[in-house]
């Protein structure tokens, strides 16, 4: 499997972004982000589109999915210059699921498995560096060099009610997703709860096994 075309399941913090980055070094593929690029484009104006909010944003904000048509426009325009890729982020539920169905086929279904607890409490101690893009935690990965440590900034979705929202669009919207691939007989589980060294072993062996 030259170029592999992995897709990443797991709740909001179970260490999707994170094992991506790993993914895309070690295999060379694209990371397709559906949270990175809307994010990139909170206020972009879609109102049009007969929405309840007018821009991504607002959705974002108080923890709810952004509506299908403007997601599935953007996976779909990433895949089509994509090889091989890890898709971070989609599908979110059984609609996008059968939209992603019809664009690409998958070499891989990878879902890490991390409890509730641990989630919130990855979420609320994340911190991003705005120069590099690169995710720490206040106390599982702190940065060493302290000028980092001062311009990192938190996600605006990470403070602690928002996150027990997106928990819960999870369980109602995406553990059906997680269901649909495992009927296929097409998901590989991970334990994502444990050191992320560790997971990053088990998710290379995942992938390679799948060669
Ligand atoms: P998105 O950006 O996709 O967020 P998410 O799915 O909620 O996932 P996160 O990025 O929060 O977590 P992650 O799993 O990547 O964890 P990370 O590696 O950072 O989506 C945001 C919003 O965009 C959504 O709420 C929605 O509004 C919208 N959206 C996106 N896609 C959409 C779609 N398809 N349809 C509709 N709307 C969509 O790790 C978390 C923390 O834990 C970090 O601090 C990290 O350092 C730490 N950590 C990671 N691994 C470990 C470990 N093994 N041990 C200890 N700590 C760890």
């Amino acid at each position: 499997m030259a170029q592999p075309r992995i897709l990443i399941l797991g709740a909001p913090g179970a260490g999707k972004g994170t094992q991506s980055a790993k993914i895309i070094e070690a295999f060379d593929v694209d990371h397709i982000t559906t949270g990175d690029a809307l994010r990139n484009n909170k206020e972009m104006d879609i109102s049009d589109m007969d929405t309840e909010y007018d821009t991504p944003g607002e959705y974002m904000d108080q923890g709810e999915l952004v509506p299908d048509e403007v997601v599935n426009a953007i996976v779909d325009e990433a895949l089509s210059q994509a090889d091989g890729f890890v898709l971070d982020g989609y599908p979110r539920n059984l609609e996008q699921a059968e939209e992603l169905e019809d664009m690409t086929d998958l070499d891989l279904a990878l879902y890490l498995e991390v409890g509730e607890e641990e989630l919130v409490h990855r979420l609320t101690g994340r911190r991003m560096d705005p120069e590099t893009g690169d995710i720490y935690h206040v106390e599982y990965n702190p940065p060493e060099d302290p000028e980092v440590e001062e311009r990192l900034v938190q996600r605006d979705d990470d403070t602690e009610e928002t996150v027990r929202e997106r928990l819960s669009v999870f369980h109602e919207n995406t553990e059906p997703v997680i269901e649909y691939y495992d009927e296929q007989g097409d998901l590989e589980r991970v334990d994502g709860e444990q050191a992320p060294d560790e997971v990053w072993e088990d998710v290379k062996a995942t992938i390679e096994d799948a060669a």
